[in-house]
């Protein structure tokens, strides 16, 4: 299995991140944090920069986005700067358990396949809702175990496809991380899974010239790096799919109100 730091470096080197559910599971978010023309919107997590870009364009909103990868932030920079919203864009190195921001200072706080990550989810939760402003909304879009404890081999698959370090929950203990944190009028939302819509949403995110630009990019780093080779190689051995994933894994929308 490929390590937590090669997962998403490789990722930021190929410029490509996602989350499950694809653009309609941002929208679906967008829709229940009252996210419109003008909001400021935090994206934790940022990963290269497609929902950042998005939400200026689609939305109208302003969006700062962190991630704990400098070489990420760097791509998300890029990509606004391609998509010509750097003006609206602001992007920082930072972990989500430790955010360089004020008290109070967004209309929303997202993340869309991050909250999973962190050691300390509470801590990183209790971060969101500390810097956005009172009567604003936080909201996760997150692996979830439909039933726990998961089977080794669903655990594995994964660690392999979101990213080695991962720690699902259930959909319990991600509203009560989010009551825990003192937000109110807790809204949770879990789908399974559908790895065929999975693989559409790529191109519906990134278009057929991102596709183009990210597969460019993988072939160079594959002709090139000898570990990126290994890792290819790692995810194909490992890449069946379990039979009975859609019994266990899904994601979940989880909002709540400051
Ligand atoms: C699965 S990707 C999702 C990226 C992006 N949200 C998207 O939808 O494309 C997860 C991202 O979270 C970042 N990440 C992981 N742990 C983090 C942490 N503790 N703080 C901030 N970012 C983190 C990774 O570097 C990666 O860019």
């Amino acid at each position: 299995m490929a390590s937590a730091e090669q997962f998403f470096d490789f990722a930021a080197e190929v410029g490509f991140t996602k989350h499950m559910g694809g653009v309609e599971a941002t929208e679906e978010l967008v829709e229940l944090c009252h996210i419109g023309e003008g909001s400021y919107v935090l994206d934790v997590g940022c990963g290269a920069g497609a929902t950042a870009v998005y939400l200026v364009q689609r939305h109208g909103c302003r969006v700062a986005g962190v991630d704990i990868l400098p070489r990420m932030v760097e791509r998300a920079r890029e990509t606004a700067r391609r998509e010509g919203v750097e003006d609206r864009t602001e992007f920082r190195v930072a972990d989500a358990q430790d955010l360089p921001f004020d008290d109070d200072m967004f209309d929303a706080v997202i993340t869309e396949s991050v909250a999973a990550f962190p050691e300390d989810k509470q801590r990183a939760a209790n971060e969101y809702v500390r810097v956005t402003k009172p009567g604003g909304y936080v909201g996760l879009n997150e692996s979830t175990w439909l039933q726990a404890p998961p089977p080794p081999e669903m655990v594995a698959w994964v660690a392999q496809e979101v990213g080695a370090q991962v720690k699902p929950l259930t959909r319990e203990e991600w509203v009560g991380l989010l009551e825990h944190a003192g937000l109110k009028d807790i809204v949770a939302r879990v789908r399974h899974i559908d790895t065929r819509h999975e693989a559409g949403g790529m191109m519906r995110r990134y278009g057929c010239l991102g596709m183009l630009r990210v597969w460019g990019r993988m072939l160079r780093l594959y002709v090139k790096n000898p570990a990126y080779r290994q890792f290819v190689k790692r995810v194909g051995q490992g890449g069946i799919t379990p039979k009975n994933l859609d019994q266990y894994f899904g994601y979940g929308l989880y909002v709540g109100r400051k």
